[in-house]
C-alpha cells in the first residue's frame, strides 16, 4: 500500500481535514443565520452583505483546502499507471470540465444564490434550469469533484483519487441536508405567495 499512498505524511491528513472541515462550515453557519439570523446581526442587520461576508468566507476556505491538496499532494508517491498519455489527457479534460461547471453555475446564479443566500432570505425568482443545470443538479459540487480528481491525474498520485473519494463522499452527504432544505425554503415561500393572493382576492 505504501507505495500508492503514504499514509505516515501529515498533511494527508491536514488535507482530508479541510475537505471536511468546509462544507460541515458552511452547513452550520447557513444553518445558524436562518434559525437566528446570525450572519444578519454580525452584519449590522443587513442579510445581503450578511451573505457577502459568507460568500467571502468559503471561497476563502476553498483556497485554503486547495492549497493543503496541492501541498499533500507533493508528498505523496507518484504512480506509473496514472502518469500515461491517457491519464494526463484525461485530466485536463477532467480540470476543463470541472472547472466549467462551477463556472457557469455561479455566473447562472450569481453570489448569493451560489453563497446559499436562500438560508438568508434572499431567494431566486425562480429555479434556473439552463446550462449547467441541466447537466447536473449539483454542477457546484460535481464540477468541483472533477477537478480534484483531474488534479490527481496530473500529477499522477493515488492519493489524490483517494483524497477525491472523500470529497465526493462529503459533498454527498452535504447536498442530502442541502437540497431538502433549500427545496422546503422555497416551498415555503410559494405556500406564503399563494396565501397572499387569497387575501388580496
Ligand atoms: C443544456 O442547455 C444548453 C443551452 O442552455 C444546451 O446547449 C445543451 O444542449 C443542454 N444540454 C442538455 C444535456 O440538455
Amino acid at each position: 500500500m505504501d507505495q500508492y499512498v503514504d499514509f505516515s505524511q501529515p498533511s494527508l491528513y491536514i488535507a482530508a481535514g479541510a475537505v471536511v472541515f468546509n462544507p460541515t462550515f458552511w452547513n452550520t453557519v447557513a444553518r445558524l443565520e436562518y434559525r437566528n439570523k446570525t450572519l444578519t446581526k454580525l452584519a449590522g442587520g443587513n442579510a445581503l452583505y450578511g451573505c457577502y461576508g459568507l460568500a467571502a468566507t468559503i471561497f476563502s476556505l476553498g483556497i485554503i483546502r486547495d492549497a493543503f491538496y496541492e501541498r499533500a499532494l507533493r508528498d505523496q508517491p507518484s504512480h506509473p499507471a496514472l502518469e500515461s498519455f491517457l491519464s494526463q489527457s484525461l485530466a485536463v479534460v477532467l480540470v476543463a470540465c470541472g472547472n466549467i461547471l462551477v463556472l457557469t453555475s455561479m455566473w447562472a446564479l450569481g453570489v448569493t444564490g451560489t453563497y446559499l443566500g436562500d438560508y438568508f432570505g434572499i431567494l431566486m425568482d425562480e429555479i434556473v434550469t439552463g446550462f449547467p443545470f441541466n447537466v447536473t443538479g449539483s454542477p457546484m459540487y460535481y464540477g468541483s469533484t472533477m477537478s480534484f480528481l483531474g488534479t490527481a491525474l496530473w500529477y499522477g498520485k493515488p492519493a489524490g483519487v483517494l483524497l477525491t473519494a472523500l470529497v465526493f463522499t462529503v459533498y454527498q452527504i452535504a447536498l442530502s441536508f442541502e437540497d431538502p432544505f433549500t427545496a422546503e425554503i422555497y416551498a415555503k415561500r410559494d405556500r406564503e405567495q399563494k396565501a397572499k393572493g387569497r387575501k388580496g382576492q
